[in-house]
């Protein structure tokens, strides 16, 4: 898609009316202002200004053109909101261009299969018994279409039937798990008489669904979805796509176990829940929660087994660093009983009350059932608390050697805790060895650090452009992405790296795939401050002088040093050292 098709379906566009779909609006002078969708705030920062056709918050810094605050409010690429807003402004937008997703076809497929579903717990006769199981649950029918729950017909192939007279390979059906073979060669539908719940990718196409028995004597109660391409358990959450909103909104995830949780606590209040599907909770689903947000509230069964899951997922999310806290349930409930027992107002309560930070939860966790009298259980008390706290700052080792003492009656200085470092987290795709050993130039990690600091800040970008000649970065691919990022900003106020991203040649955004984005600094938006700047900035315009000085010197050597104006170069460079 091309600049001036992007500006067209922004120019029509009205940013007022897209915002408003999201956003209460209200008129303020020439603009208009609301309440962040990107951020909790009480008082509105989040201004829209009709004559420049844009928005964004004075508070976090979040909006855009059209299409880009489109795509962040919708989760979705620059490319699908262009398209989307170019339908609905009646452009027509050549969608070959479009880098198709290989498995366009299977969410299609996913996605009738759910309307199957859906359609069968209205319209049919058993599904209006696991309508009438879901009312007996409390769940209402808006909360039924929020989640889209649906109803697998018993010992049928209406599924099948469906699909095959859309024109969906069988194959593919039996790939997604929908399907299978009989040993007659006939087909049959997978879930059978269960309540289905579809599962969505972080974008929100359908990968999955799992299924509720509705009979008591049943001894399996979940049946989810194979493994497939789409649908990997352990890098998906449960509502997660759904959440989003909210998980914006709040800067916070509610973590769950059940998929009955997610939906009680969503009709509660709490809307920002997810879940795990009967796994404990994996290093992909952390990282996934972490691109969104920073902190996380696990709200696992208040029983035994949940308490054990409490505390594997607490050591995962150690592992990315989210701030984490542990909803407590009282009286070993989880929390759909919780809110079944005591009401949504009580639950709500919970959150506020109830909540313990890792250190707290899992002293007591360890102390629980421990007899204090006997050497075997201090010891073992002891050094559970003690292996908590190797990965502990010095502030919360201290408060927790006292209570320990305390427990124990013994001094503090009895302990002694051996401080651990996290270890790094496991790279997803390593690196070439060739971009690895560039990964180690100290100039070019220097380029590429003031590159970051130009994506993320238009000051930041001027200020490194004042200083620094377009040659001296001697990075041929960094070079010319300083020099756009510069044009970039010439007509946008914000950075929008994907839009940004979509507009370099195949070379440089595979340089920016593979290069820029990889590095932990740019993954975790550390900060660069201002003096680091200088630092930058010295190394680069070095690393040019040290390059020029062997370039002169090469050249003055190859005719005899007769050249005037290079050997008067060459004096000053030997100078300026
Ligand atoms: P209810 O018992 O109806 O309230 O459902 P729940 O969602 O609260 O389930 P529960 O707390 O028993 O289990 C937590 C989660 O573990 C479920 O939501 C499922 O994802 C998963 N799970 C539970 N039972 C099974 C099972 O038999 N098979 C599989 N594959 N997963 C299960
Ligand atoms: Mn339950």
């Amino acid at each position: 898609m091309d600049n001036k098709l992007i500006e067209q379906i922004n120019e029509n566009t009205s940013i007022v009316d897209l915002v408003s779909e999201f956003v209460s609006l209200q008129k303020t002078g020439k603009n208009y202002r609301g309440l962040c969708p990107f951020h909790q705030e009480k008082t509105p920062s989040f201004f829209v200004s009709p004559e420049k056709n844009i928005c964004k918050c004075y508070g976090c810094g979040e909006g855009g053109s059209p299409i880009n605050f489109y795509r962040k409010i919708k989760n979705i690429s620059f490319q699908e909101a262009a398209e989307e807003l170019a339908e609905k402004a009646g452009i027509t937008v050549e969608k070959v261009a479009k880098q198709k997703d290989p498995y366009e076809i299977f969410y299609k497929l996913m996605n009738e299969a759910k309307e199957f579903y859906k359609f069968n717990l209205k319209n049919s006769e058993k599904g209006q018994e696991a309508l009438k199981y879901l009312h007996q649950r409390e769940i209402s029918d808006s909360i039924i279409d929020h989640f889209d729950l649906g109803y697998a017909p018993e010992h049928s192939d209406a599924l099948y039937k469906l699909l095959n007279d859309k024109g969906y390979q069988v194959s593919d059906m039996i790939k997604l798990g929908l399907v299978k073979q009989k040993d007659d060669g006939s087909y049959y539908d997978l879930f059978s008489n269960r309540l289905i719940f579809p599962i969505t990718n972080p974008k929100g196409s359908v990968v999955g669904f799992s299924g509720r028995t509705l009979s008591k004597k049943d001894s399996i109660k979940y049946v989810n979805s194979p493994e497939t391409v789409i649908f990997k358990k352990g890098h998906l959450l449960y509502h997660f796509n759904e959440a989003l909103p909210d998980i914006r909104r709040n800067k916070q995830v509610v973590l769950f176990e059940g998929f009955f949780d997610v939906i009680s606590s969503y009709h509660a209040g709490i809307q920002n829940g997810v879940a795990t599907m009967g796994t404990s909770l994996t290093i992909e689903q952390a990282k996934l929660i972490k691109q969104f947000t920073d902190s996380i509230i696990i709200a696992y069964d208040g029983d035994e087994p949940g308490m054990k899951a409490t505390l594997s997922a607490i050591n995962i999310l150690e592992k990315v660093k989210l701030k984490t806290e542990v909803l407590t349930i009282p009286e070993s409930l989880d929390p759909d009983d919780f809110i079944k027992a005591y009401g949504p107002e009580k639950y709500e309560g919970l959150f506020g009350e109830y909540l313990k930070d890792p250190y707290q939860f899992r002293y007591h966790y360890f102390k629980k059932g421990k007899d204090l009298s006997n050497s075997n259980d201090i010891t073992a008390f002891k050094n559970q608390v003690l292996e908590m706290l190797a990965y502990a700052d010095k502030p919360v080792q201290n408060i927790y050697k006292n209570r320990l003492a305390n427990d124990l009656n013994v001094s503090p200085d009895a302990f002694e805790i051996k401080t651990k470092k996290q270890p790094p987290l496991p790279q997803n795709d390593v690196l070439p060895k060739k971009e690895v050993s560039k990964l180690a130039n100290k100039y070019e990690k220097a380029e590429r650090y003031l590159i970051y600091a130009m994506l993320r800040s238009k000051n930041d970008s001027k200020y490194i452009q004042a200083r620094l000649k377009t040659s001296d970065f001697v990075d041929h691919v960094q070079s010319t992405i300083r020099i756009l990022i510069d044009s970039y900003y010439k007509d946008h106020e914000l950075m929008d790296v994907l839009e940004f991203v979509n507009s370099l040649t195949s070379e440089q955004r595979e340089y920016a795939e593979h290069m820029l984005f990889k590095d932990i600094l740019w993954e975790h938006s550390l900060p660069i401050d201002e003096l680091e700047f200088d630092q930058l900035i010295g190394l680069v315009k070095n690393a040019n002088l040290v390059r020029r000085k062997a370039y002169v010197k090469a050249k003055l050597d190859q005719d005899d040093y007769k050249n005037d104006v290079l050997l008067e170069e060459y004096k000053l460079l030997v100078k300026v050292k």
